[in-house]
């Protein structure tokens, strides 16, 4: 039997170049040889409450972005959260097994409630348990993520190892974080702080359909060191993540150059930024036309929803049945 993938990105905006480094280029290897499961988290949005109409634009907007980039409804399943119900029950039957004290020092519910003080709910503590819920419901085993669902997964660990213990089974596999190349990647912003995300805003992300004057006006405004450098001198924070940016779409002998400059004292942001802001138009621009393609045809990515939970009921209806049954409710 082939290893089972999970994973899923959350509903509340556009893709960026975060998800895509961070999660998807795993996704679209992933699709070739595992049985894969790749879901629009859309359950887990309503953290932030969106209205009917956002919640449909954006969750239909990343179903369209999932195809443009390359998932194949045919190698995987693509689908929403919310059309696979069974999700809502297994997080159910995990709630019961979580503990508050844990809940509340993750450090995302944690960052949530310093920044958004007037919506700490149950939903944003309970996150790790849907997540959680997300994986085990397929028995998923590797999971594409980036570097800061690392904790989230190891709270999946805790929950499936408790349910095992409890009812003296071996029935959930431990869901591990996983990448290619090994290491769990952090995309950092344009801004000079910290990661890429959805909730730092438009200046910070790079979306994957951003048109090509704005990326460039926003890439040439991104944070970097002002003064004159002197030889040697360390990279601030600012200039690392520019580099670590280069790194994802320069060639590697443009970025030693440059590295070379930085060296040398004699680096000049404006040529780096311009070098950065083109080679992300290379890399961006076939995926903006297709994405923009796809969004336009309805009816195909509605088609595509319906067959991706379909295929996505047939395992969690398996997993539900076999759970309710260790649990001990009655069997029809
Ligand atoms: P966001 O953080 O923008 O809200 P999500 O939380 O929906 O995005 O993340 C979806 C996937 O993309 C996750 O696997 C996450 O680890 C990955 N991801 C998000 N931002 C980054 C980033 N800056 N660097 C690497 N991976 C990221
Ligand atoms: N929590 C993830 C994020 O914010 C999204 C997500 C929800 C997920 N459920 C998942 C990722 C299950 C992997 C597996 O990035």
């Amino acid at each position: 039997m082939k290893e089972v993938v999970v994973s899923g990105i959350r509903s509340t905006g556009k893709l960026h170049l975060g998800n895509y480094f961070g999660a998807v280029k795993n996704f679209l290897q992933l699709q070739e040889d595992f049985d894969s499961y790749f879901f629009i988290a859309d359950y887990h949005s309503l953290t932030t409450h969106p209205n009917p109409t956002d919640l449909q634009g954006s969750g239909k907007r990343v179903l369209a972005e999932y195809i443009a980039l390359g998932l194949d409804p045919e190698k995987c399943s693509i689908y929403f959260q919310s059309d696979v119900p069974e999700t809502a029950e297994l997080y159910l039957f995990l709630t019961m097994n979580a503990y508050l004290g844990e809940l509340e020092r993750v450090a995302s519910f944690k960052e949530k409630a310093r920044t958004q003080p007037n919506n700490i709910n149950a939903g944003l503590l309970n996150y790790p348990i849907l997540m959680a819920a997300d994986i085990l419901l397929h028995k998923g085993v590797k999971v594409p993520v980036g570097k800061d669902q690392a904790q989230h997964l190891e709270m999946a660990r805790t929950f499936a190892n408790r349910f095992n213990r409890l009812y003296n089974c071996n029935y959930f596999p431990e869901p591990q974080a996983f990448s290619f190349d090994g290491i769990l990647i952090k995309v950092p912003g344009l801004s000079g702080a910290g990661k890429m995300s959805k909730s730092t805003g438009d200046a910070d992300a790079i979306y994957l359909d951003d048109e090509a004057t704005h990326l460039e006006k926003k890439i040439m405004r991104a944070v970097s060191d002002s003064g004159a450098m002197g030889m040697n001198t360390p990279k601030s924070q600012a200039v690392q993540n520019l580099f670590d940016l280069m790194a994802l779409v320069c060639d590697p002998d443009v970025i030693l150059q440059f590295d070379n400059d930085h060296k040398a004292g004699t680096i000049r942001y404006g040529d780096l930024k311009k070098q950065l802001a083109a080679d992300m138009e290379i890399f961006i621009a076939p995926l903006r036309d297709k994405i923009q393609t796809i969004l336009a045809n309805e009816k195909h990515l509605n088609e595509i929803a319906k067959y991706g939970a379909e295929k996505a009921r047939i395992s969690a209806q398996k997993t539900l049945r076999e759970v309710r049954e260790i649990i001990g409710f009655r069997t029809n």
